[in-house]
């Protein structure tokens, strides 16, 4: 399958100054990053460019400051993680990702060398896309790779612009992730189902429809599903429900039908009076949620249905929770399908891919992160690729804005 980009395969780089757009985007507590996963993932492309004798330039945003210079959000924080990961070798860190402080920084670089730039969204010429902004970053570097597919929605001056101004290649992250997401989507061994969950089904519409065109059994629980139970006319109490997309999940239920993909909706859920940890909770059919009550996870026997779709199925793409899965036992359903999805994919029956913070969330706390076949560092990257958008950051790699 061919891909729409050149990748390092296709770079010259030794002796260049390599500019490597990332996501270190990652959670920081009091100075401290506490989740690494995401720069684990950029480690491979970075030791690549450095076996290759390349200067790296690692440039990312963090977090939203809007344009100015808000202190907490400095990337000096992530230096040290940076640095431990990349097992050795100090990583020199600029002030400002343009001006002299970056051209000084970059022009000490020797051969694989690593440095680390300031925040791109301290300044805002970054999300306006300003090719002046993109000019000025650009000029630290002679070659761009971008790594930073969980970026790849946003058009903006180190994902867009700035492949106006340096050849541009993708790194080896963006790479797998096209790769894994184009093949389980668009050339997958079927049956492909996917499961979709989360709170409201108005934020997931667009890749609710874009789905039922490539998917042969759609599993939906969390919220979302109640608006389908809701419009089908069944009682959902006080549960999270959009009784306005009544007629918008009618009409999903239709299309679906008429593209022979298999909806499947909770048959059982667990209730409470309220979401709150350790609440009094039952399990009762969906026909007999009470007026008082709401809906907080899929029963077990939707469990038993979804596993069955699962070992039916040869390709598996998840977005999503199934219940209030931050709150037990309503965590139950979701914990349940990651185990269901981890064996089969363990068995080698299935490849499985996952994304989204929420989901990943829910996958480390069943403790099967490792045993999907892919898990991607994207959120809304994930979620826009999932509604069949065209990324602004691929379609620039690619050469198509
Ligand atoms: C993410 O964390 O999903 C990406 O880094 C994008 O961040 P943003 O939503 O602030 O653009
Ligand atoms: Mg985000």
């Amino acid at each position: 399958m061919g891909l729409p980009f050149k990748t390092l395969d296709d770079a010259d780089v030794a002796g260049k100054r390599v500019m490597v757009r990332v996501d270190l985007n990652v959670p920081v507590r009091a100075g401290q990053v506490t989740d690494t996963t995401r720069i684990e993932r950029i480690v491979p492309t970075i030791r690549e460019l450095r076996e290759k004798k390349a200067r790296v330039i690692v440039i990312s945003h963090f977090g939203r400051p809007r344009g100015k210079i808000v202190r907490e959000m400095s990337l000096r924080n992530v230096v040290r993680a940076l640095q431990g990961l990349l097992g050795g070798g100090q990583v020199a860190f600029a002030d400002d990702c343009i001006g002299p402080p970056a051209l000084m920084v970059s022009n000490r670089l020797k051969d694989g060398d690593v440095a680390l730039f300031e925040n791109l969204r301290f300044h805002g010429g970054e999300e306006r896309n300003d090719p002046v902004f993109a000019r000025a970053l650009a000029a630290s570097g002679q070659v761009y790779v971008d790594d930073a597919f969980a970026a790849a929605h946003r058009a903006h001056a180190s994902v867009c612009a700035i492949t106006q101004f340096l050849p541009s290649y993708a790194g080896r992250l963006m790479e797998t992730e096209v790769k894994t997401l184009t093949r389980v989507l668009d050339d997958p061994e079927r049956p492909l189902t996917a499961i979709v969950g989360g709170a409201k089904i108005s934020t997931k519409l667009e890749l609710l429809t874009n789905l039922l065109h490539k998917v042969d059994k759609l599993v939906m629980g969390g919220g979302m599903a109640n608006t389908f139970l809701f419009a089908a006319g069944l009682e959902t109490g006080k549960s999270l429900a959009e009784h306005r997309m009544a007629d918008t999940a009618r009409e999903i239920m239709e299309s679906a039908k008429a593209k022979g993909c298999e909806i499947v909706l909770p048959v059982d859920a667990v209730i409470a009076a309220e979401l709150a940890r350790n609440a009094a909770a039952e399990t009762v059919p969906v026909t007999k949620v009470p007026q008082r009550a709401m809906i907080l996870d899929i029963g077990p026997e939707t469990v038993k249905e979804i596993e069955k779709r699962i070992a039916a199925s040869r390709s598996l793409v998840w977005n999503g929770p199934l219940g209030a899965f931050e709150t037990p036992p309503f965590d139950a359903g979701t914990l349940a399908v990651a185990k269901a999805v981890a064996r089969a994919t363990k068995a080698g029956n299935l490849l499985s891919v996952a994304g989204g913070g929420d989901t990943v969330a829910a996958l480390a706390k069943a403790g099967v992160m490792n045993d999907l076949s892919y898990v991607s560092t994207a959120g809304g990257a994930f979620l826009e690729w999932l509604e069949g958008k065209e990324l602004p950051g691929i379609a620039a790699l690619a050469g198509r804005s």
